[in-house]
């Protein structure tokens, strides 16, 4: 009987890609995936450190684990990803349980780190190298839908981030083998790729300059590169930062017809001070540009961000700011977080940490209003026909199929659940994150 394996995935958009690609390695070693962590005789966790309670989901699975491996010593317990980066032999000497610690770095890798764990070592992999091409077809979670790395690690510092520190340096893919990818995944039958950056649009920046000192590629190029291929239909990237996105990329979006009307780019505070304390390298101003010149040439489109309250010496008057900004902006989505201290972050060292009940208050009150501006934002789509590429079937009703407007709206569709469909769909329900509506037939001429 073959080998079973579970993998365990925590975190953002990155992992979710690095597990499809380990994934991918096990079964080319012949591996077959279990979903009952239980009866597996490999668990990899693939874990997130960006906030502290992220952290420690993971410890408290791993112990569990870890029991079960004094009955069961043929069981092999793999910890890969940020929190393997960050605590690397620390987490060894915590779980000595642990066959293989291996940072996110190493996800291609996996076929020899398991090499070396049968040969009875104890595997401590967070040295930082160059990241090798993707040699395995990813095991990918959808059919309809793929994640396609263009550029790893991040370059910036922010002072309250661990992401530099645990994806290390930006190295970008190749813009050939991108494109090589998304044929590959076309002639699978995969119609919707997103790009997968942490800072999507620092693309190109590591793959040198032109004799007149432009970048060779930049993330527009690249967009004009792949677009053409045959088969796929939907075009998407994230994250944005908003120090980098330029008008170019913007008129690139409204110009190709595959490249979905969406833009995640985190604002993380509405208040220029705070801004600054974060050394995120833009203010206000600047970003309410950005939003503007989208707007201009894609007055339709979405806007989603990221947003922390609580960073450090964060007053009222200084988060009032945030809520200020978010209905300025009328965003339809943010996510929200409070400010965690991180380990080896400046952040986390300074004295005018905001309380715990604070920090937890603040977040309420910000949540309260990003549902109440997403509920308006979703008002406009009532009436409408919206193109929704169908992506699964909604989990609570089998009637229904799932899927998203090229706005990135989730949208339940009445009666029509055939996979990988684009269907014209008219809105009859808005809610504030997600709609409900009707196939209608395709308009003729
Ligand atoms: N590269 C992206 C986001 C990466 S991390 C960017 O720069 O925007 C995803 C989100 O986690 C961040 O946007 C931020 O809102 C949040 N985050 C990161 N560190 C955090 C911390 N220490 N405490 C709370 N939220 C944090
Ligand atoms: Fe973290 Fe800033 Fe890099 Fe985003 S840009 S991953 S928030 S350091
Ligand atoms: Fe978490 Fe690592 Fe992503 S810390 S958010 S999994 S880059």
């Amino acid at each position: 009987m073959a080998r079973r394996y579970h993998i365990v995935t925590f975190g953002c958009q990155m992992n979710r890609a690095d597990s499809e690609r380990m994934a991918g390695i096990l079964e080319d070693l012949g591996w077959e995936a279990t979903a009952d962590e239980d009866q597996a005789d490999l668990i990899l966790y693939n874990t997130c450190t960006i906030r502290d309670n992220a952290e420690q989901k993971v410890y408290s699975y791993l112990g569990r684990q870890a029991k079960r491996k004094h009955q069961n010593p043929g069981l092999t317990l793999v910890v890969a990803g940020c929190v393997a980066q960050q605590e690397g032999e620390r987490l060894l000497r915590r779980v000595p349980e642990l066959d293989a610690v291996m940072g996110p770095q190493y996800a291609n890798r996996l076929a020899d780190i398991l090499a070396q764990v049968e040969q009875g070592q104890q595997v401590v992999a967070t040295e930082a190298i160059a990241i090798v091409e993707d040699i395995t077809k990813p095991r990918r979670d959808s059919r309809v839908t793929a994640w396609v790395n263009v550029i790893y690690g991040c370059n910036e510092h922010c002072t309250y981030c661990v992401v530099p520190k645990v994806r290390g340096k930006e190295q970008s893919r190749q813009p050939e083998a991108i494109k090589q990818e998304i044929i590959g995944l076309a002639e699978q039958g995969y119609k919707e790729i997103t790009l997968l950056g942490q800072n999507i649009d620092a693309y190109g920046r590591d793959l040198g300059t032109r004799p007149d000192g432009r970048y060779r590629v930049t993330l527009t190029d690249l967009l004009y590169f792949i677009h053409d291929v045959p088969g796929i239909e939907r075009i998407r990237f994230v994250t944005s930062h908003p120090r980098y996105v330029t008008e170019r990329l913007i008129q690139a979006c409204a110009e190709l017809p595959k490249v979905c009307e969406h833009f995640h780019i985190p604002f993380q505070s509405g208040d220029n001070e705070i801004l600054r304390r974060m050394q995120r390298g833009y203010t206000r101003e600047r970003y309410c540009q950005i939003i503007d010149k989208i707007r201009h040439y894609l007055p339709d489109a979405a806007i989603s961000a990221d947003a922390i309250v609580g960073f450090p010496g964060e007053t009222e008057a200084q988060f009032e700011q945030t809520l200020d900004l978010v209905a300025q902006i009328g965003f339809d989505q943010v996510n929200t977080a409070a400010y965690s201290p991180r380990p080896g972050t400046p952040a986390a060292t300074w004295p005018d940490q905001v309380p715990e009940e604070v920090k937890q208050d603040r977040l309420q009150r910000l949540n309260h209003l990003v549902a109440q501006v997403a509920a308006q934002r979703s008002q406009r789509y009532l009436g409408r026909v919206e193109e929704i590429l169908i992506e699964g079937v909604n989990p609570k009703n089998a009637t229904q199929g799932m899927g998203r407007t090229r706005t990135n709206r989730l949208t339940f569709v009445a009666g029509e659940t055939q996979l990988g469909q684009v269907v014209p769909v008219q809105i009859t329900e808005a809610r504030a994150f997600s709609l409900t509506g009707v196939p209608v037939a395709r308009q003729v001429g």
